[in-house]
């Protein structure tokens, strides 16, 4: 296991796929890095690339506002990706491109030790819970798995295109805030 100094100094300098001569930033995540709650989307868009950083464009605008209105403090969680590099066109990454760039995620799950995992969209579900489930059948429901609660739900992207999924991803997001505060009581 890397330290995050050199984490993110070899993911930057990362040429494990081919998604690393297309991108103008390698984005690693934001957030506290001690954070019991780790988020995780599907990989950088075209804001995320240009500014280094995941979910910055409106899908994380639309996050963001969604984390506040449950009360989630900055320090509470930490926000990344399946894969860090920009897929051209922000199509799906490829299981070859997801393969490669996991281990970088199991690293930052290893430093961070989030109690809570957060998995936003199909393709964060398919690599971290199951990569046959369906997350209109399994959103909202627990995984518990190796220590961690895993929660799937929508991707916020998917709430810009339906505005019906709004009300179902804050109520999966209002377990976890439930989750954090029962974790938080236990000794
Ligand atoms: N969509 C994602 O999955 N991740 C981002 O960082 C931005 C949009």
């Amino acid at each position: 296991m890397l330290g995050w100094e050199e984490l993110e100094n070899k993911c930057r300098k990362c040429m494990r796929c081919g998604l690393a001569s297309t991108r103008t930033n390698v984005v690693i995540g934001r957030g506290s890095k001690t954070a019991p709650v780790m988020l995780i989307g599907e990989g950088p868009g075209e804001q995320e690339d240009l500014q280094g950083k995941p979910f910055v464009g409106a899908a994380g605008q639309l996050l963001d506002l969604l984390l506040s209105a449950l009360m989630f403090k900055e320090d509470d969680y930490y926000i990344c990706n399946i894969v860090k590099c920009r897929p051209p066109g922000n199509r799906i990454p490829t299981d070859d491109e997801a393969e490669r760039c996991l281990p970088w995620l199991r690293n930052q799950t290893l430093l961070i030790k989030p109690r809570i995992m957060v998995c936003m969209g199909s393709t964060a579900m398919k690599y971290i819970i199951d990569r046959n489930a369906k997350i209109t059948q399994i959103r909202g429901q627990w995984t518990e798995r190796k220590g961690f609660w895993i929660m799937p739900t929508f991707h916020p992207a998917a709430l810009l295109r339906d505005a019906s999924k709004k009300a179902l991803m804050f109520e999966d997001m209002k377990k976890v805030r439930l989750k954090l505060e029962e974790l938080r009581g236990l000794p």
